[in-house]
């Protein structure tokens, strides 16, 4: 078989083995590095895995992270002078479990992707295969390959096509996820933690995990850019403040939007919650002018996401402050 490439994967654990056997299935050159000889010797993957030590692993211009989270750091001044100028691709997790549910043990607002950047300034850091539980991650991709998503993030634009090819050919569907800094939704406590979903679905979590930016383009008149061809937004209440109720099809929606964003109107704190493929409750804080000066008003709005853009709106203030 001719190699369709070559990587090399750091750590010997279930996930390490999950994405060997499927690279080595794909034609790749794969190493996988374990931390000693008794570690190896428990390895299960095809043939063709070459099982070598950590450096091994890391000397190659694809490498996957893939070691207990508590180990990173001490991995980390250890491999880091073999990655500068490498792709690594970044699949470890923090997990903490506050009240029983799974959160970031990381400092709060810092990814884990960017925390794994930090370690390693020379390489190119992609976060990918973090969402993904190790029992099903061979399994579901070979049962039935391009059903399934795997998300990705990165700061590195130029390298998409590269890191796509390498996640399409483990038999998964890439979703990009944005830059690291806006990651969460792949770390413990994120929406697509732990989840396996189409790849449809999966790009609609991601848009729906976008929905703060999107909507902050309504304070710059931006906002078309986000909207769908067929977007509906409404304002159930609006009417008992001579708002219209509701309005059809992006250009009006934009025109609308566009106006009342003249009228001094502005909207902040905009966050999520309840992320799913086909949308998110938003909250937000809306500052309206009034005679009597600024008045500000809780917003709450169910929104619909469809094709990577917001295709309905539900918007709720707090029409009877306002008034
Ligand atoms: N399991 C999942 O479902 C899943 C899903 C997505 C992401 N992840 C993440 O992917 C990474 C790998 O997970 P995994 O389940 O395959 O296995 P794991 O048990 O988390 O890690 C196994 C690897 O880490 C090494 N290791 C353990 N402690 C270490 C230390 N202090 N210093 C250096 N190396 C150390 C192990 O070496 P020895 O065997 O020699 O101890 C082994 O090579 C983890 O960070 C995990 O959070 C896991």
């Amino acid at each position: 078989m001719t190699s369709a490439g070559s990587v090399g994967i750091v750590g010997s654990g279930p996930i390490s083995q999950g994405l060997a056997t499927l690279w080595a299935h794909a034609g790749y050159e794969v190493t996988l590095g374990a931390r000693s000889a008794a570690s190896a010797s428990v390895v299960t993957v095809p043939d063709t895995v070459r099982v070598g030590t950590f450096e091994d692993a890391a000397r190659h211009d694809t490498v996957v992270l893939a070691v207990r989270h508590g180990g990173a750091a001490d991995v980390a001044k250890r491999l880091a002078p073999h990655l500068d100028g490498t792709l690594v691709l970044d699949t470890m997790n923090a997990v903490a479990l506050i009240g029983g549910r799974a959160a970031s043990a990381l400092e709060p607002g810092v990814t884990e992707g960017q925390w794994l950047a930090s370690l390693f300034p020379g390489a190119t850091i992609v976060r990918a295969f973090s969402h993904i539980q190790d029992e099903l991650l061979a399994s579901r991709a070979r049962r039935t390959p391009g059903v399934w998503a795997v998300a990705y993030a990165t700061d590195a634009g130029a390298e998409r096509h590269r890191i796509e090819r390498l996640i399409d050919d483990t038999g998964y569907v890439p979703v990009f996820a944005g830059p690291l800094a806006r990651s969460s939704i792949l770390d413990p406590g994120g929406a697509a933690f732990p989840r396996l979903l189409t790849g449809t679905d999966l790009e609609g979590l991601v848009t729906a995990h976008r929905l703060p930016e999107m909507l902050d383009r309504f304070n710059t008149a931006t906002i078309g850019a986000v909207l769908h061809e067929d977007v509906q937004w409404s304002f159930p209440y609006g009417p008992t403040i001579g708002v219209t109720e509701t309005v059809h099809g992006r250009q009006a929606v934009t025109e609308h939007l566009a106006r009342v964003q003249g009228s001094g109107i502005r909207i902040s704190d905009i966050r999520t919650e309840l992320e799913t493929p086909t949308g998110a409750v938003v909250h937000a804080t809306g500052s309206f002018p009034t005679p009597r000066g600024p008045i500000s008003s809780p917003i709450v709005s169910i929104v619909a996401v469809r094709d990577g853009l917001i295709s309905e709106v539900n918007e709720y203030w707090d029409t009877a402050a306002i008034r």
